[in-house]
């Protein structure tokens, strides 16, 4: 049964008391924009992170890892095509209608997508680094999610991201014991990933962050990179590779590290489609709809 609210006040206590919006509620104007935006860019980011999977499966060294980079392009693409759906159906644009945006330049993904991965040291930095930091930013939003169909989404999207971590961890401790060559790989790597991953968790939250105050979110942006860095700057360091940030320091008092002054000019330029390989991602995701168009009108065909 379909539930409203007349006023925001009334809306919000029934948030703060854990309480689940349904598709079907008469939510809101301003959160269900605002949650649809939130969802949006989490299915396009899955869709551009299959994209950049798939272009390594022919590249891929060995059967082995040639296997897992299949199975984690199906998951990506998957984990776009839920949310797609669960975007879809809160009636602000239609699944086309993102798609062509997105193809279109016109709405975001997260930056990491805006990056090219070079070699196969940046495929395993990528899944280390990356997939991490995407888990703990999925994690904090499943943890308190106010919206009941992206809760219940994220709850099998989290399951499987936790395997690409678990991959990336795996593939890590293989190249720090490989050769001299293969660690040079990973540093190389590892220089270029590290501050982009970094920064996949976004600039400080605003105090008056309505995403924090409807429950999606569940903690700060600065709270989640924080413990982020906690987390991958001894373990790199524990696998004797250099963390590429020059003013790094650790606090005896606090035992904690940190990474410095933090340089957001690069996020600003990918959340403008200006980032290195922003043009050439957007125009390949671009030709290839245009490509499919044919299957599209066969089914939109009359018997
Ligand atoms: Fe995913
Ligand atoms: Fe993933």
């Amino acid at each position: 049964m379909s539930r409203s609210w007349d006023t925001m006040d009334s809306f919000e206590a029934f948030l703060d008391a854990g309480g689940i919006v349904e598709v079907d509620d008469a939510m809101p104007d301003e959160y269900r924009k605002a949650v649809f935006a939130f969802i949006e860019m989490h299915a396009n980011s899955e869709l551009m992170g299959g994209l950049t999977e798939r272009d390594w499966i022919p590249k891929t060294p060995g059967l082995r890892h040639k296997m897992s980079v299949l199975a984690k392009t199906q998951d990506e693409i998957g984990h776009g095509h839920l949310l797609y759906m669960v975007a879809a159906d809160m009636g602000i644009k239609t699944r086309t209608r993102m798609l062509e945006d997105l193809f279109a330049g016109q709405s975001r993904f997260h930056n990491v997508f805006h990056y090219q991965a070079k070699t196969w040291g940046d495929q395993v930095a990528i899944a280390f680094l990356v997939d991490a930091a995407a888990l703990a930013s999925q994690q904090a939003v499943f943890k308190n999610c106010s919206y009941g169909p992206y809760r219940r989404i994220l709850k099998r999207i989290i399951a499987e991201e936790g395997f690409h971590m678990r991959l990336g961890e795996d593939r890590m401790m293989r190249i720090a014991q490989g050769t001299a060559k293969q660690r040079a790989l990973f540093q190389d790597a590892l220089d270029r990933w590290f501050w982009p991953a970094l920064q996949l968790f976004g600039p400080d939250s605003k105090p008056d962050d309505k995403l924090l105050r409807w429950h999606i979110k569940s903690e700060r942006n600065e709270v989640l990179r924080d413990r982020w860095v906690q987390k991958f700057v001894p373990l790199l360091h524990s696998y004797s590779f250099t963390v590429p940030a020059p003013d790094l320091s650790f606090d005896d008092d606090t035992g904690r590290w940190d990474v410095g002054p933090i340089d957001w000019e690069p996020l600003k330029a990918t959340l403008a489609q200006g980032g290195p390989d922003s043009a050439r991602r957007i125009a390949e995701a671009s030709d290839n709809w245009k490509r499919t168009a044919w299957v599209r009108d066969a089914l939109a065909a009359p018997a």
